[in-house]
Protein backbone atom coordinates (compact mmCIF):
# COMPACT_ATOMS: atom_id res chain seq x y z
CA UNK A 1 0.00 0.00 0.00
CA UNK A 2 2.87 2.59 0.88
CA UNK A 3 5.16 2.97 -1.97
CA UNK A 4 7.94 5.01 -2.78
CA UNK A 5 7.75 6.35 -6.54
CA UNK A 6 11.27 7.58 -7.75
CA UNK A 7 10.81 10.07 -10.01
CA UNK A 8 13.36 9.72 -13.08
CA UNK A 9 13.87 13.38 -13.79
CA UNK A 10 16.39 13.25 -11.10
CA UNK A 11 18.30 10.45 -12.55
CA UNK A 12 21.46 10.40 -14.41
CA UNK A 13 20.18 10.29 -17.94
CA UNK A 14 23.45 8.53 -18.83
CA UNK A 15 23.09 5.56 -17.22
CA UNK A 16 19.19 5.80 -16.98
CA UNK A 17 18.64 1.72 -17.61
CA UNK A 18 21.01 0.89 -15.12
CA UNK A 19 19.70 3.09 -12.29
CA UNK A 20 15.99 1.51 -13.07
CA UNK A 21 17.55 -1.93 -12.78
CA UNK A 22 19.56 -1.20 -9.41
CA UNK A 23 16.13 0.14 -8.30
CA UNK A 24 14.20 -2.44 -9.15
CA UNK A 25 16.53 -4.69 -7.83
CA UNK A 26 16.29 -2.42 -4.34
CA UNK A 27 12.56 -3.75 -4.81
CA UNK A 28 10.69 -0.71 -6.57
CA UNK A 29 7.82 -1.67 -7.81
CA UNK A 30 6.47 2.09 -9.27
CA UNK A 31 8.82 4.26 -11.13
CA UNK A 32 7.45 7.53 -11.64
CA UNK A 33 7.87 9.34 -15.01
CA UNK A 34 7.39 12.85 -15.23
CA UNK A 35 6.63 14.48 -18.72
CA UNK A 36 6.75 18.16 -19.33
CA UNK A 37 6.00 20.26 -22.80
CA UNK A 38 7.10 23.55 -21.99
CA UNK A 39 3.60 25.13 -22.00
CA UNK A 40 2.14 23.57 -19.27
CA UNK A 41 5.47 24.10 -17.19
CA UNK A 42 8.22 26.71 -18.43
CA UNK A 43 10.54 23.17 -18.27
CA UNK A 44 10.37 20.41 -21.21
CA UNK A 45 11.64 17.15 -19.83
CA UNK A 46 11.61 14.31 -22.55
CA UNK A 47 8.37 12.10 -23.61
CA UNK A 48 7.43 8.85 -25.67
CA UNK A 49 10.93 7.46 -27.27
CA UNK A 50 12.32 7.49 -23.72
CA UNK A 51 9.10 5.69 -22.43
CA UNK A 52 9.44 3.44 -25.18
CA UNK A 53 13.10 2.41 -24.48
CA UNK A 54 13.34 2.30 -20.51
CA UNK A 55 9.87 -0.79 -21.07
CA UNK A 56 12.32 -2.46 -22.78
CA UNK A 57 14.21 -3.37 -20.28
CA UNK A 58 12.29 -2.99 -17.03
CA UNK A 59 9.25 -4.75 -15.60
CA UNK A 60 8.55 -2.02 -13.18
CA UNK A 61 4.90 -0.25 -12.67
CA UNK A 62 5.46 2.76 -15.16
CA UNK A 63 3.40 5.79 -13.74
CA UNK A 64 3.45 8.57 -15.66
CA UNK A 65 2.50 12.52 -15.13
CA UNK A 66 2.08 14.41 -17.94
CA UNK A 67 2.36 17.59 -17.13
CA UNK A 68 1.23 18.62 -20.25
CA UNK A 69 -1.77 20.89 -21.59
CA UNK A 70 -4.68 19.06 -23.09
CA UNK A 71 -3.06 15.57 -22.90
CA UNK A 72 -6.19 13.45 -24.54
CA UNK A 73 -3.89 14.16 -27.84
CA UNK A 74 -1.26 11.55 -26.48
CA UNK A 75 -3.25 9.23 -23.76
CA UNK A 76 -3.21 6.18 -26.43
CA UNK A 77 0.35 6.77 -27.54
CA UNK A 78 1.45 6.84 -23.96
CA UNK A 79 -0.30 3.40 -23.35
CA UNK A 80 1.13 2.21 -26.34
CA UNK A 81 4.87 2.81 -25.22
CA UNK A 82 4.53 1.65 -21.83
CA UNK A 83 2.59 3.29 -19.28
CA UNK A 84 0.91 1.26 -16.75
CA UNK A 85 -0.95 4.76 -15.52
CA UNK A 86 -1.66 8.14 -16.95
CA UNK A 87 -2.20 11.36 -14.83
CA UNK A 88 -3.06 13.93 -16.17
CA UNK A 89 -3.60 17.58 -14.72
CA UNK A 90 -6.73 18.76 -13.69
CA UNK A 91 -5.74 22.25 -14.44
CA UNK A 92 -4.39 20.93 -18.17
CA UNK A 93 -7.97 19.47 -19.64
CA UNK A 94 -11.08 21.08 -20.50
CA UNK A 95 -13.24 18.21 -19.91
CA UNK A 96 -11.51 16.09 -17.10
CA UNK A 97 -14.15 13.37 -17.14
CA UNK A 98 -13.75 12.42 -20.50
CA UNK A 99 -10.39 12.51 -20.15
CA UNK A 100 -10.76 10.22 -17.19
CA UNK A 101 -12.62 7.97 -18.89
CA UNK A 102 -10.25 8.08 -22.16
CA UNK A 103 -7.60 6.65 -19.84
CA UNK A 104 -9.62 4.05 -18.59
CA UNK A 105 -10.61 3.10 -21.98
CA UNK A 106 -7.24 2.64 -22.60
CA UNK A 107 -6.69 0.33 -20.19
CA UNK A 108 -4.65 1.95 -17.80
CA UNK A 109 -4.65 3.11 -14.10
CA UNK A 110 -6.31 6.71 -13.97
CA UNK A 111 -4.45 9.74 -11.82
CA UNK A 112 -5.25 13.11 -11.66
CA UNK A 113 -2.92 15.74 -10.03
CA UNK A 114 -3.81 19.19 -8.77
CA UNK A 115 -1.69 21.92 -8.24
CA UNK A 116 -0.65 23.69 -4.96
CA UNK A 117 -3.59 26.40 -5.99
CA UNK A 118 -6.17 23.75 -6.71
CA UNK A 119 -8.24 22.64 -3.80
CA UNK A 120 -9.02 18.89 -3.07
CA UNK A 121 -12.96 20.29 -3.77
CA UNK A 122 -12.47 20.57 -7.43
CA UNK A 123 -11.71 17.08 -7.77
CA UNK A 124 -13.76 15.39 -4.85
CA UNK A 125 -16.45 14.46 -7.20
CA UNK A 126 -14.54 12.51 -9.22
CA UNK A 127 -11.88 10.60 -6.79
CA UNK A 128 -14.27 7.64 -6.48
CA UNK A 129 -13.08 7.15 -10.55
CA UNK A 130 -9.65 7.96 -9.76
CA UNK A 131 -7.08 5.14 -8.90
CA UNK A 132 -5.14 8.13 -7.83
CA UNK A 133 -5.09 11.58 -6.81
CA UNK A 134 -1.70 13.07 -7.05
CA UNK A 135 -1.40 16.36 -5.06
CA UNK A 136 1.60 18.51 -5.95
CA UNK A 137 3.02 19.22 -3.07
CA UNK A 138 5.54 21.89 -4.99
CA UNK A 139 4.84 23.71 -8.06
CA UNK A 140 5.47 21.30 -11.03
CA UNK A 141 7.55 21.73 -13.72
CA UNK A 142 11.18 21.52 -11.95
CA UNK A 143 13.02 19.22 -9.38
CA UNK A 144 14.34 19.68 -6.16
CA UNK A 145 12.70 22.27 -4.87
CA UNK A 146 11.05 22.91 -1.17
CA UNK A 147 7.56 20.88 0.04
CA UNK A 148 4.58 24.03 0.77
CA UNK A 149 3.47 23.34 3.87
CA UNK A 150 -0.41 24.16 3.05
CA UNK A 151 0.03 20.69 1.06
CA UNK A 152 -0.67 19.16 4.35
CA UNK A 153 -4.12 20.09 5.12
CA UNK A 154 -4.89 18.94 1.08
CA UNK A 155 -3.89 15.58 1.92
CA UNK A 156 -5.41 15.51 5.15
CA UNK A 157 -8.56 16.24 3.33
CA UNK A 158 -8.23 14.17 0.20
CA UNK A 159 -7.71 11.34 2.74
CA UNK A 160 -10.76 11.98 5.20
CA UNK A 161 -12.97 11.92 1.94
CA UNK A 162 -11.44 8.59 0.76
CA UNK A 163 -11.83 7.12 4.11
CA UNK A 164 -15.07 8.40 4.53
CA UNK A 165 -16.58 7.30 1.24
CA UNK A 166 -14.54 4.15 1.83
CA UNK A 167 -12.71 4.19 -1.91
CA UNK A 168 -9.64 2.47 -2.97
CA UNK A 169 -7.93 5.95 -4.03
CA UNK A 170 -4.23 6.28 -3.64
CA UNK A 171 -2.96 9.47 -2.27
CA UNK A 172 0.20 10.33 -3.87
CA UNK A 173 2.39 13.59 -2.98
CA UNK A 174 5.29 14.87 -5.40
CA UNK A 175 8.00 18.22 -4.47
CA UNK A 176 10.17 18.17 -1.42
CA UNK A 177 9.98 14.69 -0.12
CA UNK A 178 12.38 13.63 2.06
CA UNK A 179 13.94 13.25 5.42
CA UNK A 180 12.20 16.47 6.75
CA UNK A 181 9.40 15.67 5.25
CA UNK A 182 8.15 11.99 5.01
CA UNK A 183 6.50 11.95 8.39
CA UNK A 184 4.17 14.97 7.18
CA UNK A 185 2.86 13.08 4.63
CA UNK A 186 2.74 10.01 5.35
CA UNK A 187 0.44 11.04 8.66
CA UNK A 188 -1.70 13.32 6.96
CA UNK A 189 -2.59 10.29 4.43
CA UNK A 190 -0.42 9.90 1.67
CA UNK A 191 0.43 6.40 0.62
CA UNK A 192 2.80 6.75 -2.42
CA UNK A 193 5.61 9.15 -2.54
CA UNK A 194 7.27 10.25 -5.25
CA UNK A 195 11.07 10.88 -4.53
CA UNK A 196 13.44 12.62 -7.61
CA UNK A 197 16.39 13.98 -5.68
CA UNK A 198 15.56 12.07 -2.44
CA UNK A 199 16.23 8.38 -4.22
CA UNK A 200 18.93 9.82 -7.18
CA UNK A 201 20.86 11.85 -4.70
CA UNK A 202 23.74 9.55 -3.08
CA UNK A 203 23.61 6.21 -3.09
CA UNK A 204 20.32 4.36 -4.78
CA UNK A 205 19.78 1.42 -2.85
CA UNK A 206 20.83 3.13 0.63
CA UNK A 207 18.18 5.25 -0.11
CA UNK A 208 15.33 3.59 -0.54
CA UNK A 209 16.32 0.99 2.10
CA UNK A 210 16.21 4.37 4.48
CA UNK A 211 12.94 5.57 3.01
CA UNK A 212 11.31 1.96 3.32
CA UNK A 213 12.23 1.63 6.81
CA UNK A 214 10.96 4.99 7.50
CA UNK A 215 7.43 4.57 6.01
CA UNK A 216 7.55 1.07 8.33
CA UNK A 217 8.83 2.80 11.72
CA UNK A 218 6.39 5.47 10.74
CA UNK A 219 2.97 3.61 9.63
CA UNK A 220 2.99 0.88 11.73
C1 LIG B 1 8.03 18.20 -10.40
C2 LIG B 1 7.97 16.71 -10.67
C3 LIG B 1 8.51 15.86 -9.57
C4 LIG B 1 9.94 16.07 -9.21
C5 LIG B 1 10.12 15.75 -7.75
O1 LIG B 1 7.29 18.87 -11.37
O2 LIG B 1 6.63 16.32 -10.88
O3 LIG B 1 8.25 14.50 -9.80
O4 LIG B 1 10.80 15.30 -9.98
O5 LIG B 1 11.44 16.04 -7.42
P1 LIG B 1 11.94 16.21 -5.92
O6 LIG B 1 11.61 14.96 -5.18
O7 LIG B 1 13.40 16.43 -6.10
O8 LIG B 1 11.23 17.40 -5.34
ZN1 LIG C 1 5.79 14.13 -10.97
Amino acid sequence: MYQVCPSILAADFNRLGEQIHTLEEAGIKMLHIDVMDGFFVPSISFGMPVIESIRKESGLFFDCHLMVTAPERYIEEFVRCGADSITVHAEACEDLESVMKQIRAAGVKVGVSIKPSTPVSAVAHLLKDMDLLLIMTVEPGFGGQKYIESSTDKIREARAIVEKEGLKTNIQVDGGINDATIETVLRAGANLLVMGSGVFRGDLVENVEKYNKRIQEITE
